[in-house]
């Protein structure tokens, strides 16, 4: 199974984004990972449109924001135009999910749902085929470098086999505390977008870092 790594930029250094996302590319990222928070869905606050779009002017990779924030749907348009490739939502916030995923692919972006980790797989098991991808939350969101929440594993093989039988093949991301020691029985439950802020930024060598991760992946 191909996998896709995904830095996030959460654990980067904010004053020198250009030159750690050149890093984590040249050390053959597939994305970037951009972790959106509002202060209110989540305790902390980061960034903005804004600074996507300035973003996606040095980014060579797509973008993959990630919108942690309390009503996403006023927010769509703004995060797409400012150059998101990929818009994952919470199902946690969204009455009309079926509504939120139709409006971002209208925007021309991929649309996929998010689960924290309390949140069930039946919460998203009647949009399985309007999601272009699943985000598992393997930590609680809000901020990077907390510990992966091991139960995670049999959720990521029980929803690949929940989208398999609706005929979608849909790829699961996962999210939070993704590491060296991690990475490999995730990928075996199925994950193939991975995402990992401090085992990339929290090391002197992001480029290697990447390529580390992605080794630990395909051993
Ligand atoms: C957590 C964010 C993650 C975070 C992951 O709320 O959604 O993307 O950056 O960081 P690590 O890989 O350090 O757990
Ligand atoms: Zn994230």
């Amino acid at each position: 199974m191909s996998v896709r790594i995904a830095p996030s930029i959460l654990s980067a250094d904010f004053a020198h984004l250009a030159r750690d996302i050149a890093a984590a590319e040249a050390g053959g990222a597939d994305l970037i990972h951009v972790d959106v928070m509002d202060g209110h869905f989540v305790p902390n606050i980061t960034i903005g449109p804004p600074v996507v779009r300035a973003i996606k002017r040095i980014a060579q990779r797509p973008l993959d924001v990630h919108l942690m924030i309390q009503d996403p749907d006023r927010y769509l348009e703004a995060f797409v135009s400012a150059g998101a490739s990929m818009l994952s939502v919470h199902v946690e916030v969204l009455p009309h999910l079926h509504r939120t995923l139709g409006a971002i692919k209208d925007l021309g972006a991929k649309a996929g749902v998010v689960l924290n980790p309390s949140t069930p797989l039946t919460a998203i098991e009647e949009v399985l085929g309007d999601v272009d991808h699943v985000l598992v939350m393997s930590v609680n969101p809000g901020f990077g470098g907390q510990r992966f929440i091991p139960a995670s594993v049999d959720k990521i093989r029980r929803l690949r086999a929940l989208l398999d039988g609706a005929g979608s093949t849909a790829p699961i991301e996962v999210d939070g505390g993704i590491d060296l020691h991690t990475i490999r029985s995730v990928v075996d439950a199925g994950a193939e977008i991975l995402v990992a802020g401090q085992a990339v930024y929290g090391t002197p060598d992001p480029a290697a870092a990447v390529q580390a991760l992605r080794a630990a992946a395909t051993a």
